[in-house]
């Protein structure tokens, strides 16, 4: 038998898929659903707003010690449980996912305190029970031990014409071009990927999935058919 509580880690860059194939797997086991990435941007939206310049690693590291981060789970649209973010009180909602923070997250992400801090916090999230969580690192860094663990990746164009269409859906400012969120998220995969605490990369006994061709149901489906059949050998 598998002890308590199961963590599924689902890694992999940007628009790879994961916040939605996470959230269906996290509804069809009844797990809580973590994206982590929305705490290291809330964070960020808390640097910005708080008039930190985000390369100031010292007055990132006062503020890490003066704000008040709360973690907890709320209902999605969906009747699921997904993380809520709160800084000082406040969810930043939707401006997480603008433009201007995914200007700056990576470089926050890079401090080697806040990823220490948000580790932690992401931690103390499973001793709570099971969930899915997704990000960078959570089945190299935040979770080694677990058995599930998934990678997933997609063709750059079609990441790009996946985060546009987001984006311009979520109305920020002005229309975004595919060509310009596609250089955008090739420099935060390199900033990402090439930073010393942490890197993006594919943990040895992760499943690797490309999600190009797949809508993210059938993304769910290849990773809840290897959960299941991992449970049943170990049965
Ligand atoms: O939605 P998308 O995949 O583009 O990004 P995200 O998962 O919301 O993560 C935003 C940023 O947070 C990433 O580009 C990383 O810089 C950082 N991040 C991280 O460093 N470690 C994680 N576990 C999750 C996110």
């Amino acid at each position: 038998m598998i002890s308590s509580p199961v963590v599924i880690a689902i890694d992999g860059p940007s628009a790879s898929g994961k916040s939605s194939v996470s959230r269906l797997v996290a509804e069809a086991l009844n797990f809580r659903h973590v994206d982590t990435g929305s705490m290291y941007r809330a964070f960020t939206w808390k640097v910005l707003e708080s008039g930190i310049d985000p390369k100031n690693r010292q007055q990132v590291m006062d503020l890490i010690r003066k704000v008040r981060l709360e973690c907890d789970f709320i209902e999605n649209e969906q009747g699921g449980l997904r993380l809520r973010t709160r800084l000082d009180g406040t969810d930043p909602g939707a401006v997480l996912r603008s433009p201007k923070i995914e200007a700056h997250v990576s470089q926050i992400a890079a401090i080697p305190e806040v990823r220490e801090w948000l580790v932690q916090r992401q931690r103390d999230l499973a001793a709570q029970g099971d969930l899915v969580m997704e990000g960078r690192d959570i089945g190299t860094i935040v979770f080694p031990e677990t058995i599930f663990k998934f990678y997933l990746d997609a063709n750059p164009k079609i990441r790009a014409q996946r985060r546009a269409r987001d984006q311009n859906e979520a109305g920020f400012a002005k229309a975004v071009q595919v060509e310009s969120v596609e250089s955008a998220i090739a420099e935060r995969d390199h900033k990402d990927s090439t930073r010393m605490v942490s890197p993006l990369k594919v943990a040895d006994d992760a499943i690797r999935i490309d999600t190009s061709l797949h809508t993210p149901q059938d993304t769910a489906d290849i990773v809840l058919k290897h959960i299941r059949s991992h449970y049943l050998a170990r049965k």
